[in-house]
Order: structure tokens, then sequence, then C-alpha cells
């Protein structure tokens, strides 16, 4: 395809007719009046979600390619997936609904969740079910996404279409002066195949297997041949590997430098001059792309420069790439700036460290699973290791195949210590990180510490292939050593039985038991958490007791109830149902 990526035409009746491709016209000089041609398309956004509303997975066919069906694993009928925004500190709620034929779970990449929130494996959702993904937002604020956990089925989910953004805003970042609004623009970076236009399908070969499924054509934000209009400006763009496998290295066509200002889990402290930069799948990073010299009718392309990689083939890895093609159409100013200074990060102490962890990648040529960790291959129930809270642990990542491995942990955000030996990191290491890109035959260390949630999460490679193909192991954040827990009644001290009959109406019986005398409520919540009734609140002494309740004495309506045991600092709550 021999396509001039800009072609100035002097206004001609006939020419307006005979191109079937976009036209832009524009006036800034009004005695020349110039027809652009624009090849390609115009770089599209997904929607925004509106948070508590309804995340809806299903098989879709929707225009990638102009006046083709792309048959899509779409979230509300969007590829990519619609986009959350949210503030740091509200509660985002997510109804997953899961109309496709497989399971799924929606897994908050770099997001510090609850384990059963997570979107783990073990949680699938099955087809036709559903399930309410809540939790508060403690992230710093930055560029997060989510995508498919599907048990061996992640690849080829999100192959198909199934991720999406996930941006925090935190409004304590406004002061910085960013540029904001327009001038913030996120870009999901895929790859697929040419050969397969205009279908994702999804067939690794063996080969495919070794490194990963790689496409030979990007995707931005859904777009092929992007274009986008921008002014003489500084813009934010907040770049996302959606990418199964391929790993791009992010330069302008002219080599102009920009600023590195996040990492995956949200501002460095500092703004990094870079001409280029590495982004393996899974990661993120945002950068300050300053437009303001080139001349409006002028054209830089965003792309991934070549870079010598293990593999071969028509699809191996570190081939060159035009991503994204911005035009200067507009002189408008985002009033954003470089900041000279940005918030400091707190760098772990390395003399802090309680324990170091050791990872071993491995190649099994022709095994059923040929991408190990530590000899192992995943397993869904089984636990690999536990992590105390709150301590500081040294994982050491000794890669010692021939192979890319963008290792990526969930629960809470890590730093890069050092990358075989040196401290001097590359801007896009230095800071938050979730996942790290080790080349081969190197030594990552990191430092982490899960401070929030306890519970079991995963560490895997975010090579999708390398994933489903059991590159994965489950950590278990368990109570910090040292710490006994301060907890004057366990939770056996007191037990609450299912009520019987249930669904009822008007009558029902409660029963409970106590095995230690002490202050008791029993009360009623309704769905939205407001109270209905107190049926006890009195010092009892051990024993079983049954309470009947009568929704007509209590004048309560038909619908979904909780009962709640209320001791101390306690409580146990059940369902009932009380029926029409
Ligand atoms: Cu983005 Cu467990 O993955
Ligand atoms: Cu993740
Ligand atoms: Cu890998």
């Amino acid at each position: 395809m021999n396509r001039r990526e800009m072609i100035l035409k002097t206004l001609q009746a006939g020419t307006v007719v005979a191109l079937a491709k976009p036209l832009v016209m524009f006036a800034n000089d009004k005695r020349n009046a110039v027809l652009i041609e624009r090849t390609g398309n115009a770089l599209r956004f997904p929607p925004v979600f509106t948070n508590g509303g309804t995340m809806t997975l299903a098989s879709t066919g929707i225009n990638v390619w102009p006046g083709q069906t792309t048959n899509v694993l779409s979230i509300n009928g969007s590829f990519p997936g619609p986009s959350v925004v949210i503030e740091r500190g509200a509660t985002f709620t997510a109804n997953f609904v899961n109309n496709f034929s497989e399971e799924a779970t929606i897994h908050w990449h770099g997001i510090n969740a609850p384990e059963l929130m997570d979107g783990h494996p073990k949680d699938a959702v099955l087809p036709g079910g559903n399930y309410t993904y809540t939790f508060p937002i403690i992230n710093r604020g930055g560029t997060y996404f989510y995508h498919s956990h599907a048990h061996m089925l992640t690849a080829e989910h999100v192959y198909k279409g199934f991720a999406g953004f996930f941006i925090i805003n935190d409004p304590a970042e406004i002061s910085l002066g960013l540029p904001r609004g327009n001038y913030d623009i996120p870009l999901c970076i895929q790859d697929r195949r040419s050969i397969n236009i205009p279908q994702f399908t999804y067939n690794p070969t063996m080969m495919d297997g070794m490194h990963g499924f790689l496409g030979d054509i990007p995707l931005i934000n859904g777009t092929p041949d992007a274009f986008l209009e921008v002014s003489k400006t500084l813009y934010r763009f907040r770049l996302l590997n959606g990418s199964n496998a391929r790993i791009y290295k992010i330069a302008l066509s002219d080599g102009r430098p920009f600023h590195i200002i996040a990492t995956d889990g949200g501002l460095k402290d500092e703004a990094v001059q870079a001409t280029s930069l590495f982004l393996a799948p899974g990661e993120r990073t945002d950068i300050l792309l300053d437009f303001s010299s080139y001349s409006v009718g002028e054209s830089i392309t965003l792309k991934s420069l070549p870079f010598t990689a293990p593999g071969g083939g028509t699809y191996r890895q570190g081939i060159e790439m035009n991503l994204l093609r911005f035009d200067i159409t507009g002189t408008q100013s985002s009033g954003g700036i470089v900041p000279a200074a940005m918030p400091p990060i707190n760098y772990f102490n390395i003399n802090e460290i309680k324990t170091t962890r050791n990872f071993t990648l491995t190649t099994n040529m022709g095994g059923t699973n040929m991408h190990l960790i530590n000899g192992l291959t995943f397993e869904l129930s089984r636990i690999d290791w536990e992590t105390p809270q709150n301590s500081l642990e040294e994982w050491k990542i000794v890669n010692a195949s021939n192979m890319l491995h963008p290792m990526h942990s969930h629960s809470e955000q890590f730093q890069v210590y050092s990358r075989n030996g040196s401290t001097n990191l590359a801007p896009e290491d230095k800071g938050w990180k979730d996942t790290v890109l080790i080349n081969p035959f190197e030594t990552v260390r990191l430092l982490v510490k899960f401070t929030e949630y306890r519970g079991i999460f995963l560490f895997h490679c975010h090579n999708l292939e390398h994933e489903d193909d059991g590159m994965m192991l489950n950590f278990k954040i368990t109570k910090p050593i040292g710490i006994t827990e301060i907890s004057t009644e366990s939770p056996e001290d007191y037990k609450l039985y299912q009520n019987y009959p249930n669904p009822f109406n008007p009558e029902t019986k409660i029963k409970f038991e106590i095995k230690k005398e002490g202050n008791v409520k029993l009360k009623i919540f309704n769905m939205p958490g407001k109270e209905q009734a107190t049926l006890v609140d009195m010092k009892m002494n051990s024993g079983i007791y049954e309470i009947t309740f009568n929704a007509g004495e209590h004048n309560i309506s038909s619908g979904t109830y909780f009962y709640k045991l209320i001791t101390g600092e306690k409580s146990l709550t059940k369902r009932m149902i009380l029926t029409k």
C-alpha cells in the first residue's frame, strides 16, 4: 500500500466527489482554501461508563474497518469496552452480566481491590450469570484498565475485544497544571492480523504459544489506520498496551522528545524527557507531547520503532509499526504545562526487606506447559506462597529463558529496585508499577508491600498466551506477622442461622446461638440498608434462642431484607425474603 499520509489538493469541483476518503477543509488562509485528503480513520473513543451501571459482556458485530462487520467480545456493545472514569475516594460499582457463552470475570488491572472484587479466575461468572463488582477507589490517580481473566481463556477474550480503560482522577493533581479535558487522551494500543480482516480470528499455533499471538497491524482504541487532529499545544496521552503479546517501542516519527510523566500506578515524581520508551502488554505510560513547534497542515506519527527480539516469522516481535498519525490542524492552547516538580514518591527502603522471594522463569520446549515460574504451572486452587501484610518483600525475578516476560502482580503496586544489578532505572521502570518487562536472561528485583487487603491474588506473565499456558501463581496475603489481632470475640462465639420458613409471609423464625454472655441486638434492614425493626436489644446469657418475626406487625412490605445479629463490634448478617 503506497499511501501518502497527507495529500494537499487545490479546491476543485469533482475532486470532492471522486474521493471516498474523509475530507477536511480548513481555511486558515482564506485566499487558498485547501482540502486535505486524509487517509485512514479518525481515532475513536469508547463511551464513558456510568458508575453503578451494568457491564454486559456479549458477542456483537461492530464496524472496526469501515463497512465491514467484526465479531467482537464487547462490553455494552462497545470495543474497547466503555472507559471507567472515576475519582479517587469514590466507590466504584458495576453489575457484570455475562451474556457470552463462556465463563468470564472482570479483572481491574492495577487496582487495589478486595479478593472477591479482583476478578480472579476462581470467581468466574458463568454464562447467563451476573456479579456485582464494588470497591472503594484507593489507588493513586492514573491510567488503569480492565479485562477478562477467565481460566485459560483470558488471551482469547482480550484478543476478541474484552478490555477497557479504568482512569482514576485525583482532584489533588489538578494544581499541577497538566493538560486536561480534550487534551488528555487515552490510547489503547493493540495489534491484530491483517490476513484475517475483518475478523479477530484467534487461532494460535505452537509458535504463537511460544512467543505470544502477535499481529502485524495496530488498532488504537479499536481504530485501524488511525489519525487524530491536534492543536499546536501540549497534550497528555495515556498509553495502554492492551495487546496480547506485542511490545512497542514508542517514539515519534521525527524522533522528537516528549516527557514521561506517569507509570502504571500514576504520576512519577518528575517529568522525564525521552525520545522512546518500551511498553509491554499490561503496562501504561503517560506522556506529554508538545505540538506547538509544528505548523498547521503538518503531520507526525506515533510509531513503534523496530527492535531485536527473540522469535521469528511474519508476526515476529519488534517489527516497526505506525500507530497513530497526528494531523496538526488547530492553534488552540490546552493551557497545560510540563510540571517543573511533581509530588514525591516514597521509595521503599531496602534495609526494611523482611523476605526475599526468588522467581525463576523458564521455558520447557514441547512440554504441555511451556512457560514456567519456579518449575510450576498454574493451578486454580493451589496457593503457591503466603505473604504477610505490611511486610516489605523483595521479589527477585530471574529470567532464565530466551523470552520476553512482562511480569504482573495483582493487588498493590510495586517498585522496581534494580535491573541486572543496576539501580539506574529507565524512566518507564521508575515509579509505581504493576507490570515490568523482563528481557531474556535479565534479573529484575522488585520491592512490594501489601497493606490493604488479605486474600488470594495472582502473579503472572502478562503475555496472555504465556498466562493461559499457566505462567501464573497464586499467592495469599495473610495477617501481619508479630501482631496478634485484638479481638474480644471470635466469630465462633456467636452463630446466626438461616430463618425458616424462607421465603415467608407473614411469619418466620430466626435462630441464633450465643456462647458467651453479652449485649445482643437483632435488627432487620431493607436492601438499601435502612433499619426496619429491632427484634432484640438486651444483655443475654449463653444459649440458643429463637425469635419469631411477624412482618405484619412491623408494617413491612414484600421484598428482600437482611437480619443482623450485632454483638459488641461484630455482626453477622443473613438474607430473607418476604413474599407477597
Ligand atoms: Cu492484567 Cu492478572 O492481569
Ligand atoms: Cu492485574
Ligand atoms: Cu511470559
